[in-house]
């Protein structure tokens, strides 16, 4: 068996879910955050087969992006935001894809530009679960796929300047089939990142997030994720599950 990039995201989609159901942790009556990208969109769809076959109920989710708020309202899944009562700003459990995963479980994850609201919705869940296919996982972060930095526009030639000072090569992204800058769902623009050496991550985080005018990086290194990561062989790796 070789499954393409595709297939190896809607195999870890569908067992990451079985498999947090099966363990108790995805549960009727829960708050569940739900992530941006082309692997948190299968997920978000076997989460609505679950609803709709009635397995699963009283699901609260709270969404990343407009892609995630679109499918939620496809999928007919309640959408609420971190600070409705219902919620209370904490989730049992998120769940997302990643750019780049390494052997400490740090991720890079934005390359959809919505880190900053995964971020928010990952750092405040109890449990936050990644799923990846095999060309995410890595040894070392930071020297191959950009690392996203969200920035308000008007501090772009500051925040790059300290960016320099921090060894990174920052450009800003540019939008497609849109002229100028890629503005994200918070109308922000983007740095994307890359060091010629390997980066101290946590460090790293801390001090690009300590710049003025930047928004959030897209370093996740603080709430330590579960990592299911799919394989060409049609299996799949789990990291760091009890
Ligand atoms: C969205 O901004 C991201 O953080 C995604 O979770 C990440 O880019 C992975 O996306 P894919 O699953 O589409 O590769």
């Amino acid at each position: 068996m070789s499954l393409s990039q595709s297939e190896q995201k809607t195999l870890v989609a569908n067992t990451a879910v079985d498999t947090l159901i099966e363990k108790g942790l995805i549960f009727s009556g829960m708050k569940i955050g739900l992530g941006t990208g082309s692997t948190a969109m299968p997920a978000v769809k076997r989460l609505a087969e679950h609803i709709a076959s009635g397995k699963l109920k009283d699901i609260k989710a709270v969404v990343t992006s407009f892609q995630t708020q679109n499918a939620c309202q496809d999928y007919g899944i309640p959408v609420y935001s971190m600070n409705d009562r219902a919620i209370g700003g904490q989730l049992d459990l998120a769940i997302d894809g990643a750019d780049e995963v390494d052997p400490d479980c740090n991720c890079i994850k934005g390359g959809g530009a919505a880190h900053v609201r995964e971020k928010i919705v990952e750092y405040n869940a109890k449990i936050f679960v990644v799923i990846a296919d095999s060309s995410k996982a890595v040894q070392t972060i930071g020297t191959k796929f950009p690392v996203p930095v969200e920035i308000i526009g008007d501090a772009r030639v500051p925040v790059m300047n300290a960016l320099s000072a921090l060894g990174a090569t920052a450009v800003l992204r540019e939008g497609v089939r849109k002229a100028g800058p890629v503005i994200t769902d918070n109308g922000n623009q983007i740095l994307d990142c890359t060091w010629k050496e390997p980066i101290n991550v946590p460090e790293m985080e801390a001090k690009i997030n300590s710049i003025v005018g930047v928004v959030e990086t897209g370093l996740f290194t603080q709430n330590k994720p579960i990592v299911f990561i799919s394989k060409e062989d049609g299996s799949v790796e789990i990291r760091n599950l009890k």
